[in-house]
């Protein structure tokens, strides 16, 4: 295995991040920032790959996102953040990488033919759609990254870009590295009603969210199922809200509420109540970050610009070594 120099990850402009986010990808990123050269990127280009019928939105979901991005520590010091539409070298890597890659590639990948059978409302019977993992592929390459932070569900497409850089490579000489999978294991953490935190099942806890809101969403919670009255004991190895408990409160206050759940001594009301007050505090420190940025308009978008002027230096020279590759005339710009 190489060692790993250069780290590279991408996210869909989704709008406003939520703790699920957070827990299974960013914070992540936040670390891997100071041990690696890193480059993280909005993949607004992958976001028409779905939802082509809506592009109208996606400016604002870029800033919104951004903003989370940089609340909860990632920094244009330390990392380059940019945007993928604003590096055109990777529809020009696409484009090549495209003509190489065998079509059963794609059709046999595992996301492809479960996002047909589960967003059923959605028309993704695109030449996009199925080539979406040629762009993941370009992203990725075209900036030589030994690893790409991904949770589990991105694997294979981190497989296919293995397959693609070596058929390049065997095609026109060494020109890639073969990136690995950094596996961000999935956040413990579920949504308020126990199924997996997200932002279309309406039951996620926003990083921008004000305490009030925190505060009534967590009263909302679903608790430990089996624990029907304030009399019964509960078992706090199942309960979501005990979960948040780990991840915000002080240990002391979690060992506390362990047995007095077991005994029935606390009810879930308080408990909740306990939890919300740690977690509108921990959070306390992203909302202040998100204000400062919303006060001034331009230092977002100049964060994007720099950024990715910076990302377009590296994709570019990469480019002018894949077109010498296949003997294209090189580009006089
Ligand atoms: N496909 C990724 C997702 O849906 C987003 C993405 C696009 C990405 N290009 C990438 C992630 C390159 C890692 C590297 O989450
Ligand atoms: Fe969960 Fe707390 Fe209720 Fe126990 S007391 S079931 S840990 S909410």
């Amino acid at each position: 295995m190489t060692e790993i120099r250069r780290v590279l990850s991408g996210m869909r402009p989704t709008g406003r991040l939520h703790l699920g986010n957070y827990h299974g990808a960013l914070a992540n990123w936040v670390d891997l920032q100071d041990r690696y050269e890193c480059f993280f990127f909005v993949a607004d280009w992958h976001a028409l790959t779905s939802d082509y019928e809506n592009p109208k939105s996606i400016p604002e979901f870029i800033r919104e996102m951004l903003i989370d991005w940089l609340s909860v520590g990632l920094s244009p010091e330390r990392s380059t953040l940019f945007v993928q539409s604003l590096v055109k070298e990777h529809a020009e890597l696409f484009l090549l990488l495209s003509m190489i890659t065998p079509v059963p590639w794609l059709e046999r990948n595992p996301t492809y033919k479960d996002q047909i059978v589960q967003l059923e409302n959605k028309d993704l019977s695109t030449f996009g759609f199925l080539g979406y993992p040629v762009l993941q592929a370009a992203d990725i390459i075209i900036y030589k990254a030994d690893a790409v932070p991904v949770g589990i569900d991105q694997v294979p497409h981190i497989e296919i870009t293995r397959e693609i850089a070596r058929r390049f490579n065997f095609l026109y000489g060494n020109v890639f590295p073969e990136p690995q999978a950094i596996l961000t294991p999935s956040s413990k953490i579920l949504g308020l009603d126990r199924r997996k935190m997200s932002k279309s099942y309406n039951n996620a806890i926003f990083l921008a969210d004000s305490p009030e809101e925190i505060a009534a969403k967590v009263s909302t919670m679903v608790t430990d199922p089996n624990r029907a009255r304030r009399k019964d004991p509960g078992n706090p190895d199942i309960c979501n809200v005990f979960e948040f408990h780990r991840l915000y409160s002080p240990a002391a206050v979690v060992a506390e509420i362990d047995p007095a759940c077991r005994k029935a001594e606390i009810g879930c009301v308080e408990c909740k109540k306990r939890m919300a007050e740690y977690l509108i505090s921990a959070l306390e420190p992203i909302r202040e970050k998100r204000r400062a940025l919303e006060a001034d308009p331009n230092v977002v978008s100049d964060i994007i610009v720099e950024g990715s002027r910076k990302a377009r230096i590296v994709a570019a020279s990469t480019m002018e070594e894949v077109r010498s590759a296949l003997g294209l005339k090189r580009s006089n710009a």
